[in-house]
């Protein structure tokens, strides 16, 4: 049996209307994401990355085409579905972080499993393993404002972990750190990637996107190329 891609776009279309004026801000994109794969989304500022990532994590649907995900057309389901699938299949990764102030790095990192009904005591075991798998653990009880900003990134990806999601999905996730904080998280990406994890990583960096196999390039929302490569180019040293 050929294995089903986790998630398959096809001539995907999202148009914005405002005030009477329609944005395309993606057009015609087709792709599939197999498990286990990491993907760099490329391309300038304004051509459609994160509306792809919207519609890629469930949080928006194409104007046309279709997005299945693990060969669900998630049109088709109820907004209930979608979300109950979303908590469950999609781990997000912002560059801002997105963590709640007024709660420490292990409640941040369990509140997902809130909405997935597990009870406090689970929640918080699973919260201290995802911590660990990211180097925090000893930062538990730390509140947002005590971290730097590449520890707060540790944290979300905790945070996106904790369900086991299918796929994580990171838009510019070192967009606020400095190169070598950045290229620590981006080790961390490409660990989780050698474990099993299946990323999709949207970047305006160039060195980001050589550290991952696959790349997909956008331009004014149209896709221009895709191209998977056998051999990854050596690293460069985050000084450099
Ligand atoms: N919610 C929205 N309403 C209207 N236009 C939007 C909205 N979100 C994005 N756009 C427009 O769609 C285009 C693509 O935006 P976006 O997907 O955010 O690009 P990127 O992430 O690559 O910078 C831009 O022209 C942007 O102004
Ligand atoms: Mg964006």
């Amino acid at each position: 049996m050929t294995a089903l891609p986790l998630i398959s776009l096809r001539s995907v279309s999202r148009t914005y209307r405002t005030d009477g004026i329609a944005v395309t801000a993606v057009r015609n994109v087709s792709f599939d994401i197999a498990q286990g794969e990491i993907v760099a989304v490329m391309g300038p500022s304004g051509s459609g990355k994160s509306t792809l990532m919207n519609m890629i994590g469930l949080l928006d649907l194409p104007s046309e085409g279709t997005v299945h995900l693990e060969g669900a057309n998630v049109a088709e389901l109820s907004e209930d579905r979608r979300s109950w699938l979303r908590a469950r299949s999609i781990g997000f990764v912002f560059q801002s972080y997105n963590l709640l102030a007024r709660h420490n790095a292990i409640e941040n990192v369990a509140l997902p499993l809130v909405y997935c009904g597990i009870n406090r005591k689970e929640r918080l075991a699973r919260a201290e393993q995802s911590l660990q798998a990211v180097g925090m653990l000893h930062r538990a009880h730390h509140f947002p404002r005590q971290l730097s900003g590449g520890e707060q990134q540790r944290v979300a990806i905790a945070r996106a972990l904790i369900a086991s999601p299918l796929i994580v999905l990171a838009d510019e996730p070192t967009g606020a750190l400095d190169s070598r904080t950045g290229a620590e998280i981006l080790a961390l990406f490409a660990a989780l990637n050698r474990s099993g994890q299946t990323i999709v990583m949207i970047t305006h960096d160039p060195s980001i996107a050589t550290q991952c196999r696959r790349t997909i390039r956008l331009h004014d929302g149209e896709l221009v190329s895709d191209e998977t490569v056998a051999e990854l180019l050596p690293r460069r040293s985050a000084a450099s």
